[in-house]
């Protein structure tokens, strides 16, 4: 396995792009340390409303029965890990998903417009579009994973075939305790390749990477950051935001 760890501590003093951001592939793109703890305190404080709301955190289970290692919630559509499908309704007790909060959305909106500005740097291209699609996201999966939380090697493609066709990106961000993050072409985590996945980091796959293989192997308990604990009081865990184009 080889591992893909950037320091946090040179993200801290150097705040630039080029030194905050990497593509690691075609259309994958990691933005380290991106979000302000600020924006942090804000999604946490939402994501908490929301999440002990009606239409909001339970743990969810595969077709065979077995549960995730991981609570959810949707926004904008509701996807069921049960039968891979989107609805407008979440099936199991038939609530509505909330929508995605603007603040969110613009948080999205700003890691893609610097994901570009990167790309035309570093790649040297002048159409940064052709490497990572532009993508306006109509939901959001909210996961929290407790220190004991895991997810295995899998694909994101239960949205529409022009979505993915176009490799409309999914744009992820990690909140709260760190993470190890495995991706790679294969569902084999031998082949893959592993990324350390702290708060405020955003994640981007798209265009060539829509397909990777990706997964989380562990959290790594007592590692979020303390003005995030101090101001949210967030519980042990790491919060996960996935948005994509349905
Ligand atoms: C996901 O693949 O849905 C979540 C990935 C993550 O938690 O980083
Ligand atoms: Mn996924």
């Amino acid at each position: 396995m080889n591992k893909i760890w950037v320091p946090k501590e040179q993200c801290d003093v150097a705040n630039s792009l080029e030194e905050t951001g990497q593509v690691l592939r075609p259309g994958m793109v990691l933005l380290k340390n991106y979000i302000p703890i600020s924006e942090q305190v804000n999604i946490v404080k939402k994501c908490r409303e929301l999440g002990l709301g009606p239409s909001g955190f339970y743990r969810p289970g595969y077709k065979d029965g077995a549960k995730l290692r991981l609570f959810m919630m949707c926004l904008g559509l509701d996807w069921d890990p049960q039968t891979r499908a989107y609805a407008q309704i979440r099936p199991h007790d038939n609530v509505v998903p909330p929508d995605i909060p603007s603040h969110f959305s613009s948080v999205v909106a700003r890691s893609l417009e610097d994901s570009h500005r990167l790309i035309k740097k570093v790649m040297d291209v002048t159409d940064a579009d052709d490497m990572l699609p532009k993508m306006s996201p109509d939901l959001c999966i909210v996961n929290f994973y407790t220190t004991n939380g895991r997810l295995g090697l899998h694909q994101d493609r239960d949205e529409t075939d022009d979505s993915l066709r176009k490799g409309l990106p999914v744009v992820s961000m990690s909140i709260g305790d760190s993470a190890e993050f495995l991706y790679g072409n294969q569902r084999d985590v031998e082949k893959a390749d592993s990324l350390m996945l702290e708060s405020g980091d955003v994640l981007i796959f798209g265009a060539e990477s829509r397909h990777i293989f990706h997964g989380v192997t562990n959290i790594f308990p007592r590692t979020a950051p303390h003005g995030l604990l101090e101001k949210t009081g967030l519980l042990p865990g790491r919060l996960n935001l996935t948005f994509r184009k349905y």
